[in-house]
C-alpha cells in the first residue's frame, strides 16, 4: 500500500465482496451489496475531510460543534457502472454535488470517446471523488480524469471496488496525483481486459444485461 493506493481490507467489505464475486449471486443482492460496500468505502475516503466548528446550543449549553468545512464535495459517476457505487456514497454524503461522465470505446481505435459530460461548478474548490467499480485497463478511468482536470478539478480521488495491477500502474503513470481507493487489488487482466478473478461485467451483473 502506498499513498497512491489504499486497499480497504475491513472484514465487512471483504465478506460482502466475496458474495458479490460469486456468479450465483442474483442481481438484486449484487446491487444491494455494492451499495453497502460503497457506504463503507465512502466512510474511509472521507476520514480526512477538513473540519471547522459551528456555534450551536445543545439543550444544556452553547458549544463549538465540529462540522465539515469547505465546499460540498463532488461525486462523479463514470457511466454506467459508476451509478452502482454512487448510490451508496450518496447515502453517506447526501449533500454532495453529483456529475456524470459517459465514455464508450471506439471499436477501431480502441480509444475512449466521450458521449456525455455534466459536472458541478467550481470543481477546483472541491474534493472530487470519481467512482467506477472496476479499474481494469485504466483507459476509460484515465480519460475520465483527463476530462475532470480539463474542467478544473485539482483534488481528485478515484474510488473503485476492484482494481487490476495494470490499471493501477496506468493511472499512476498518467495521474500520479490521483489517489486510488479500492476494496481489492486482484491478480491480473485477461486477454480481453477483464479482471481475474474479478466478478465479471459489473454493469451486466448490476443491470441484468448481457
Ligand atoms: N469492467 C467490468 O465490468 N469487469 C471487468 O472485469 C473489467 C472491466
Amino acid at each position: 500500500m502506498s499513498e497512491h493506493l489504499t486497499v480497504v481490507d475491513h472484514p465487512l467489505v471483504q465478506h460482502k465482496l466475496s458474495i458479490m464475486r460469486d456468479k450465483g449471486t442474483p442481481k438484486v443482492l449484487f446491487r444491494q451489496l455494492l451499495r453497502e460496500i460503497a457506504q463503507l468505502l465512502a466512510y474511509e475516503v472521507t476520514r480526512e475531510l477538513p473540519m471547522t466548528t459551528e456555534r450551536i446550543e445543545t439543550p444544556m449549553q452553547p458549544m463549538d460543534a465540529p462540522t465539515l468545512d469547505g465546499k460540498k464535495l463532488a461525486l462523479i459517476s463514470i457511466l454506467r457502472a459508476g451509478n452502482g457505487l454512487l448510490d451508496g456514497v450518496l447515502d453517506l454524503i447526501p449533500s454532495a454535488r453529483v456529475g456524470f461522465v459517459g465514455l464508450y470505446r471506439d471499436e477501431e481505435t480502441l480509444q475512449p470517446v466521450q458521449y456525455y459530460f455534466k459536472v458541478p461548478d467550481a470543481l477546483d474548490q472541491r474534493l472530487v471523488i470519481a467512482v467506477d467499480p472496476m479499474l481494469a485497463t485504466g483507459n476509460s478511468s484515465v480519460a475520465a480524469i483527463d476530462l475532470l482536470k480539463e474542467a478544473g478539478a485539482t483534488n481528485i480521488l478515484f474510488l473503485c471496488l476492484l482494481a487490476a495491477p495494470e490499471g493501477i500502474a496506468r493511472m499512476k503513470e498518467a495521474h500520479p496525483d490521483v489517489r486510488i481507493v479500492t476494496a481489492s487489488v486482484d491478480e491480473k487482466l485477461n486477454e480481453i481486459g477483464y479482471i481475474i478473478p474479478g466478478l465479471g461485467d459489473a454493469g451486466d451483473r448490476m443491470f441484468g444485461t448481457k
